[in-house]
């Protein structure tokens, strides 16, 4: 083999360990919390991690959502169970709040200018809470029963301001508006 076809093949071997090495994480990921999930993805878009377990006694997923963050940012994780984009979407959304302490609750995105203010999903959501460590923040969440099988739209977003307690617009274009996807949840 030629000596620049040799550096090539080296460079396209570096090049993919770096790539799995900085995009691969999910599943060897540690919670400090030591809870365990058998499922995660490592999502496209704004350096996000969705873990889960499906609970199928209860059709039910545990997760856990995961996304590099500021302190003064908000992440949110949603399903739509009635369509693919961000209206009609059934969030669960955190933040530090003024005081510096995590907040997390769930609010429905009724239009393309959601209150963002707490409210009740169309489905139950359960023993949730939030932790911000090591620049990210983490949503751990019991979503469901879900009635509509083990296939959902999930929608995850970003922003990077809360006024008086509420979280602020997103950007409207680039990775904010590609990070929804169809998500199997017997997959992983
Ligand atoms: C997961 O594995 C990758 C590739 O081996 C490594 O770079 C990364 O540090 C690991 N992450 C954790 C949290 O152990
Ligand atoms: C199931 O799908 C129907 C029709 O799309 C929707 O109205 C309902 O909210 C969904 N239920 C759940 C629990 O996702
Ligand atoms: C922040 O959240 C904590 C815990 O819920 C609460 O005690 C505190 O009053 C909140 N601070 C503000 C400014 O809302
Ligand atoms: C409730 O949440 C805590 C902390 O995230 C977790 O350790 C526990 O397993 C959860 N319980 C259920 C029933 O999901």
């Amino acid at each position: 083999m030629a000596v620049t076809s040799r550096i090539m093949l080296m460079t396209c071997i570096i090049a993919s360990l770096i790539y799995i090495s900085t995009t691969q994480t999910c599943s060897n990921y540690t919670f400090s919390t030591n809870q365990v999930f058998n499922s995660c993805i490592d999502l496209p878009v704004l350096h996000a991690h969705l873990h889960w377990n499906y609970i199928p006694s209860t059709t039910s997923i545990h997760i856990a959502y995961r996304a590099t963050q500021t302190s003064t940012g908000w992440i949110a994780w949603a399903i739509n169970p009635t369509g693919t984009g961000m209206v009609g979407s059934q969030a669960i959304v955190a933040f530090q709040n003024s005081s510096g302490i995590m907040t997390v609750y769930t609010t429905p995105i009724t239009s393309y200018t959601p209150s963002m203010q707490p409210g009740t999903l169309s489905f139950s959501v359960s023993n949730f809470s939030a932790i911000y460590a090591n620049n990210e923040m983490t949503i751990f969440a019991v979503f469901g029963p879900l009635k509509n099988g083990t296939t959902i739209n999930h929608i995850w977003q970003a922003g990077s301001s809360v006024s008086n307690g509420i979280p602020q617009t997103h950007p409207t274009s680039g990775p904010n508006v590609q990070s929804m996807d169809s998500l199997d949840l017997l997959s992983k």
